[in-house]
């Protein structure tokens, strides 16, 4: 339409141009000739200056409709470009907002995890800060608890010495040389206890058939349990050998054995009907496993929370630190200690510790 628009503009140009040579040619010789007769010239040329003007106009008009119609396409060219810029910039624009999204939730996540290991860092410092406090506090108490040991041998001793020398006496000392000896043991106790609890040395691993000792222990412990608690054994690793520290593990029996029948018996009675203590050992895949558990009145849940603390005790005469001494013995050995109790249900201690690399290599 456009092009068809300019042909006929430009035809009618050409048709104009050609009517003003015509014109101007013959308009030129007749000029020169009849410049003097003005008013015939002006007849003569009255039809040709009315052909000529009116050819100029509409080549004039067609120059300029063609002028405005090509300018209204270059609008509309514009028009489309400016849509086609728009949309481009808007899905630019829906882009950008969702990388600005994106990236928010990265910075939120990131935010997130930096305020998580923040804390991770405050808790390590707190622990670092811990382990060094307790690292202090367990060269105190091995240097007080070996220094104290020296001046309590000495007392058995003379105890001893003393004991010999009175019995053939017709003196009766023998009461107070009872409460000396109990008031010696019991202070070992609370050392032994101590010094297992801050101890950092490696356990002594030897070689041991796990069930065969253990029978031993448990016969040489009941000795010191009130005999009506009943003692069942049921143990099942088959003549297996592991390595551990004998001295060591031998004191978590004699304290999980000692908290289940302190559960059992009242100061001078049982506290229920059959009291009794069950010793299993399985094979588990993170190790061995001794349980030891009773049928007493079970830890209550408040109890539970506090158990493991160093000092925690429920008893009158007691230290609170028979757990928190088993616990470390077992941690030295690579193990821990589980621990399952509901009130009225009695309560089940399991120490494991993992075999040690030789058996595991023979396996
Ligand atoms: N078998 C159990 N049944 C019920 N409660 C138990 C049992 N074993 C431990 N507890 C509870 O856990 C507490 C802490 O035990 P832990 O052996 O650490 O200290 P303790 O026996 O009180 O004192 P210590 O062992 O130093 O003489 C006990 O006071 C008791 O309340
Ligand atoms: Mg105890």
């Amino acid at each position: 339409m456009t092009r068809r628009v300019l042909a006929l503009g430009y035809g009618a140009i050409a048709a104009t141009a050609a009517a003003a040579l015509l014109a101007a040619q013959h308009g030129l010789a007749s000029v020169v000739q009849k410049l003097s007769a003005l008013p015939a010239l002006t007849l003569q040329m009255g039809f040709g200056g009315c052909v000529l003007a009116l050819a100029l106009a509409a080549g004039l008009a067609w120059f300029f409709i063609a002028r405005g119609v090509q300018r209204a396409e270059l609008a509309k060219l514009a028009l489309l470009k400016a849509r086609d810029d728009a949309i481009r910039a808007e899905s630019e624009a829906n882009e950008m907002a969702i990388l600005f999204r994106d990236l928010n939730d990265d910075v939120t996540r990131l935010n997130i995890e930096l305020a998580g290991k923040m804390r991770q860092l405050g808790e390590a410092q707190e622990d670092i800060l811990r382990k060094g406090k307790m690292a202090q506090l367990g060269a105190l108490i091995t240097t007080v608890g070996h220094e104290l040991r020296n001046p309590m041998a000495g007392v058995r001793t003379t105890l001893f010495a003393m004991r010999r020398k009175f019995k053939s006496t017709s003196l009766d000392l023998d009461s107070y040389l009872n409460r000396i000896d109990g008031g010696i043991t019991r202070c070992d106790l609370i050392i032994t206890k101590l010094l297992d609890f801050a101890y950092e040395k490696e356990p002594d691993l030897a070689p041991g058939d796990v069930d065969g000792w253990l029978a031993g222990v448990i016969e040489e412990e009941a000795k010191s349990l009130p005999e009506q608690i009943c003692i069942e054994c049921e143990l099942g690793l088959d003549g297996l050998v592991t390595g551990f520290d004998r001295a060591r593990m031998r004191r978590v029996i004699h304290n999980l054995l000692s908290n289940a029948a302190d559960a059992l018996w009242g100061l001078h009675a049982p506290v229920r009907d059959d009291p009794c203590i069950r010793v299993t050992t399985s094979l588990a895949a993170r190790g061995v496993e001794i349980s030891i558990a009773d049928n007493g009145p079970g830890i209550s849940a408040e109890v539970m929370v506090k158990v493991r603390e160093p000092l925690f005790t429920t008893k009158e005469f007691a230290t609170g630190l028979g757990i928190p001494s088993t616990e470390k013995i077992l941690a030295l050995h690579g193990g821990g200690l589980d621990i399952e109790s509901a009130p009225n249900k009695g309560a089940t201690f399991t120490a494991w510790f993992p075999l040690s690399r030789a058996v595991l290599q023979a396996a």
